[in-house]
């Protein structure tokens, strides 16, 4: 069993060239809900625009306030298997379109030594370091997303480096990542891979996009040790998610557009993948984080306190928000609209009127323009489809320095 683990972990991690397998934390978290909620872009509204997977803590809520740092004392139970972990970990959903146009929830499949994870859930990585240097775990109300849902090109998509997809041949596949989907059937599903920053600014646990306290080594990489920047000198555990979207049953190409592209979009509207996208909100248990950071713990961690999968699947939360999210859809929950590259349609997409529009690679999207406040997503700030507005009856209001509400 042991080594079965080692040798899947040998393999994931050979591919970022690392040069040892230790201090690799690897652990399972099933399905706590899955509904349009984000409390970290838009904090207060249920609903938000695009429908996420959630898993960890039972504090997830349509507002996390970040002025409430007690996350894991809080919560009363959590889908992942480490037990004192509390924090809620986030990614949008695939969705299968079929000929005539409808569509259909992709759904996930546990990964491997993970049989049974509730709705396949997800795989959390935190890594220390492969050079063995120190690191310092995310603190209390510290919060961080990675990508972007508006990103629907190659280069922008370049901004963040290691969101990528595996075409799963077997569940073993590690390697032929892509920053893109994949254009062929991949026999197993596809893996969604989301690797976080490495380089905290020390002193902001958000900012207003949720992105610019933490930043990529300046020189090199994580795995190659590669130094935090001048602006961000904290080095932090590598954060990872793995989620594999079980795609066998549309992989019959007759089933695929009439042209050959592949079917599957995001749930934000997205056919290209290069708006992947990751959320977090910290929540471990007092400093159970730290203290297996500095004790180099992978699957096995004597430090930490443990759950079976099956405890962990006992762990729910009622969908605060309803609507229908299965069977045939007519459209993308909330209405989502496709940008970029569409199947059938060759290249190009809808012109942006902010983002560059390189020919071949899809439309840019808005690049901010006039919202009644900067932050983004929150109300009254930028969206991925434009600014956003409360509802008729009810105004935006700042709650702090990091988001605002409708009230
Ligand atoms: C979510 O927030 C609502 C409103 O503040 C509150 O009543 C509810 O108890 C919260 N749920 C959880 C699980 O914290
Ligand atoms: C659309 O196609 C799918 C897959 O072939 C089929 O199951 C579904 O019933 C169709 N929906 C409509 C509205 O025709
Ligand atoms: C966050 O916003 C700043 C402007 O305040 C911008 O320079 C930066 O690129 C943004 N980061 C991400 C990851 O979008």
């Amino acid at each position: 069993m042991k080594l079965q683990q080692r040798s899947v972990l040998a393999a994931a991690l050979a591919l970022a060239g690392a040069p040892s397998v230790d201090a690799v934390l690897r652990f399972s978290c099933s399905e706590l809900v899955t509904e349009r909620l984000d409390p970290l872009v838009f904090p207060g509204a249920a609903q938000s625009p695009h429908l996420h997977q959630i898993v960890g803590g039972n504090m997830f809520n349509v507002t996390m306030d970040p002025e409430r740092y007690n996350i894991g004392e809080e919560a009363s139970c959590t889908t992942c298997t480490f037990s004192e972990d509390f924090s809620n970990y986030w990614t949008a959903t695939l969705f299968f379109r079929a000929r005539n146009g409808s569509y259909i929830r992709v759904p996930q499949r546990p990964n491997i030594d993970f049989d049974n994870a509730r709705g396949g859930g997800m795989t959390v990585y935190y890594t220390a370091s492969y050079q063995g240097a120190k690191v310092t775990a995310f603190q209390p109300g510290f919060r961080m997303i990675v990508g972007s849902p508006m990103y629907r090109t190659s280069a922008e998509a370049a901004k963040f480096r290691q969101l990528t997809f595996t075409c799963l041949e077997t569940m073993y596949t590690r390697t032929g990542e892509t920053t893109s989907m994949p254009t062929q059937p991949c026999k197993e599903g596809i893996m969604a891979n989301v690797r976080f920053p490495t380089c905290w600014d020390g002193a902001n646990l958000d900012t207003p996009n949720h992105s610019d306290h933490v930043a990529y080594p300046s020189s090199g990489t994580f795995e190659s040790g590669g130094p935090c920047p001048a602006s961000h000198p904290v080095p932090i555990p590598q954060l990872f998610y793995e989620v594999i979207w079980d795609t066998r049953q549309f992989n019959d190409r007759s089933l695929w557009p009439e042209d050959g592209s592949q079917p599957f979009v995001w749930s934000y509207g997205d056919y290209t993948g290069y708006g992947t996208h990751g959320d977090y909100v910290f929540g471990w248990k007092g400093d159970s984080l730290q203290r297996a950071m500095d004790d180099n713990c992978d699957v096995v961690c004597p430090t930490l306190k443990t759950q079976s999968i099956g405890t962990g699947n006992q762990c729910t939360q009622d969908k605060k928000v309803a609507e229908q999210i299965d069977g045939w859809l007519e459209s993308l929950p909330g209405d989502v609209e496709v940008t970029g590259p569409q199947p059938g349609a060759g290249s190009g997409g809808n012109p942006g009127n902010g983002g560059g529009s390189n020919p071949g690679d899809g439309g840019g999207n808005n690049g901010g323009g006039s919202c009644q406040v900067s932050k983004w997503g929150q109300c009254g700030g930028q969206g991925w489809s434009g600014c956003t507005s409360c509802a008729s009856g009810s105004t935006c209001r700042a709650q702090n320095n990091y988001y605002s509400q409708c009230l």
